[in-house]
């Protein structure tokens, strides 16, 4: 590849100010979830502008039902794996629960804490206008912040189910009035999870900053998945959000089998897989 003048294109670095242009520009946002070196690898190697280190690794590797028991400690341990690969995309670091919600002393310390030991771009928070305080603290001195609205996992035990959010008029005109105080407060972006596509599409028309979906609606200005499900890992979750673009789940067993079957049978190893 290369530019106009016949030089190689250079690999672009992305920045939360790019990513925000990106919606000016009408250009779509592609964000992926990782928690390891390798995986983070490849995600930046094809291109893709944000690689979330998102807490949903407290399902997905960890094997918790919720996300709650993740811990700051947690985060830093993936986040760095992720850091050593990545050389073009942003990364965000999702706060785990009760790291930021206490206070906002608490959020400077764990949010810089991430910023410092493993050295991203942004942080992620849950949470509406209750959070609107941290979040202004926080981009004042210089930690960039993504928002998340809608289905808020950390939100688990108030809300009761993982249904779709803010179907009723009074949540939904909530939702719109939360993405406006997050947006005053700073936020570089919002991740909107599990609402109406129309609602997604009315809050991505009336804030500024760029609306990242995940079960949104095609309207945001970015997609995001969870790594695990569009790779077709977690196979007994299937909401109709998640697009599967392989079934690792499958090829993972098939070769497993193979393996189990070659050193039973003793073709593994052969000489020549032999010193
Ligand atoms: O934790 C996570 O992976 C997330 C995405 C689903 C947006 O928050």
């Amino acid at each position: 590849m290369s530019n106009l003048h016949g030089e190689p294109a250079k690999p672009r670095v992305m920045t939360t100010k790019r990513v925000m242009t990106m919606k000016r520009a009408g250009e779509k946002i592609v964000m992926l979830t990782a928690y390891d070196y390798l995986v983070a690898k490849y995600l930046d190697q094809v291109g893709t502008d944000i690689i979330l280190v998102g807490d949903s690794l407290g399902n997905v590797v960890q094997g918790h039902e919720t996300t709650l028991p993740v811990t700051v400690d947690n985060m830093i341990y993936h986040a760095k794996a992720v850091k050593r690969a990545v050389k073009n995309a942003l990364i965000v670091v999702d706060m785990p629960f009760m790291s930021y919600q206490t206070s906002v002393d608490d959020a400077v310390k764990n949010c810089g804490r991430v910023m410092k030991e493993v050295g991203v771009g942004a942080v992620k928070l849950e949470g509406g206008e209750y959070v609107g305080d941290i979040v202004r603290h926080l981009v004042k001195i210089g930690i960039p912040v993504m928002g998340h609205l809608g289905l808020t996992p950390q939100a688990i035990n108030k809300f009761g189910t993982y249904e779709v959010r803010a179907q009723e008029k009074k949540e939904a005109n909530q939702l719109l009035k939360d993405a406006r105080t997050l947006s005053d407060a700073g936020v570089f972006s919002l991740v909107l999870e599990k609402i109406p596509a129309s609602l997604a599409k009315k809050v991505t028309a009336s804030v500024p900053v760029p609306t990242i979906g995940i079960g949104a609606g095609p309207h945001c200005d970015g997609q995001v998945l969870v790594v695990y499900d569009m790779l077709g890992l977690t196979e007994e979750f299937k909401p109709r959000f998640v697009r599967r673009y392989a079934e690792l789940a499958d090829v993972m067993r098939q070769a497993f089998r193979q393996y189990i079957g070659d050193v039973r049978s003793k073709k593994f190893p052969t000489a020549k897989e032999s010193y």
